[in-house]
């Protein structure tokens, strides 16, 4: 038994290393490289312009963090063979509270600077700035940006948009924002058109179960395959997949983290094969839901709420 626990430990680890480069991704790729290349060419020619940032949002689970983690894994080696090997891409998540100063402290320590004392927040930021140029940071990445403006104040906000602002159009060494997190990320941006007007906007959008049932299909053909596992007949029904976009409450990533979780089930089962009823016991797993609110055995499966977990029946 414990071999088998310890083969499909290692079986999912490899499911989950797995990156799926899909359409959504391909736009976030260009308009970050291209942003890229732009800097490169303004630095090597000695012109200095404003930069421009990116924001991407999208609802939980759609596999924003992911994309950006590729994004930016890929982009650190396309600038180790640029004309500025030495350039960095920074990425954090913002802190809570997401005050300017905590936030401050916190890019500091991405940057790999450690404060010595307590500090006022235009001490940091002025040194948060120095430093970006002394690391030569193209980017900087921050994740769940909508927590940014969770803090409400219409001053706080102020600050947090003058602050981006101010890297992007450092005379001495402008830095890109690429800011991710969910829709209310758009507040920012909403509440300040100069910001905005630097940012371009790229939207990870919702699947829906009728032009993505194909995709996810051939998603949960892929991961059986990688896991080396066939698909019985009933795994391979159009159904199973519009019920798992609404299992995933349409999310794309979502989607991923059931299939891997319904070919745990198979593989704990030593099975050599992916069935329709590893994906129900998939979803009970995620939310301890009875039969009743399980997308995989009720007819009517739209009605339930897959963003509420945790319905049992009982309460
Ligand atoms: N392209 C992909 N290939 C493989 N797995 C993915 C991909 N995109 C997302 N996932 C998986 O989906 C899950 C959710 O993705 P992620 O954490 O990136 O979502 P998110 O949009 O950042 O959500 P949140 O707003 O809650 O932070 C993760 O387990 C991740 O591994
Ligand atoms: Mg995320």
């Amino acid at each position: 038994m414990n071999d088998i626990i310890r083969s499909t430990a290692w079986q999912i680890a490899k499911l989950r290393g797995h990156y799926i480069q899909h359409e959504r991704y391909d736009p976030l790729k260009v308009r970050f490289k291209l942003l890229i290349e732009k800097r490169l060419a303004d630095i090597a020619s000695g012109r200095k312009t404003e930069v421009h940032g990116i924001a991407l949002s999208g609802a939980s689970g759609t596999g924003k963090s992911s994309a950006v983690a590729q994004l930016i894994a890929s982009s650190r080696e396309d600038l180790a063979q640029s004309s500025l090997p030495s350039a960095a891409i920074i990425s954090l998540r913002v802190p809570s509270p997401a005050t300017l100063k905590f936030v401050g402290q916190t890019i500091l320590r991405a940057l790999g600077y450690h404060l010595s004392s307590e500090r006022q927040a235009w001490y940091i930021w002025d040194l948060v700035r120095h430093q970006l140029r002394e690391r030569e940071v193209l980017f900087l990445h921050l994740d769940e940006a909508q927590d940014l403006s969770s803090r409400g104040t219409r001053q706080e906000l102020d600050a947090v948009a003058s602050m981006l602002k101010t890297l992007m159009t450092d005379e001495e060494w402008p830095v890109g924002i690429l800011l991710s997190g969910t829709q209310e990320l758009e507040n920012i941006l909403n509440h300040d058109p100069q910001l905005a007007h630097r940012m371009d906007t790229i939207h990870f959008a919702s699947l829906s179960p009728v032009n993505h049932a194909p995709d996810v299909a051939g998603l949960i053909e892929g991961y059986a395959r990688r896991a080396e596992l066939g698909l019985a007949p009933d795994a391979l029904e159009i159904a199973l997949s519009e019920r798992l976009i609404h299992a995933a409450a349409y999310q794309f990533g979502l989607v991923i983290e059931i299939i891997i979780g319904a070919i745990e089930i198979a593989l704990l089962e030593s099975g050599d094969h992916l069935e329709w009823r590893h994906f129900k016991l998939a979803y009970e797993v995620r939310s301890s839901c009875a039969d009743a609110f399980n997308p995989f055995v009720v007819d009517d499966y739209h009605r339930i709420d897959t963003r509420q977990v945790f319905k049992r029946g009982d309460e």
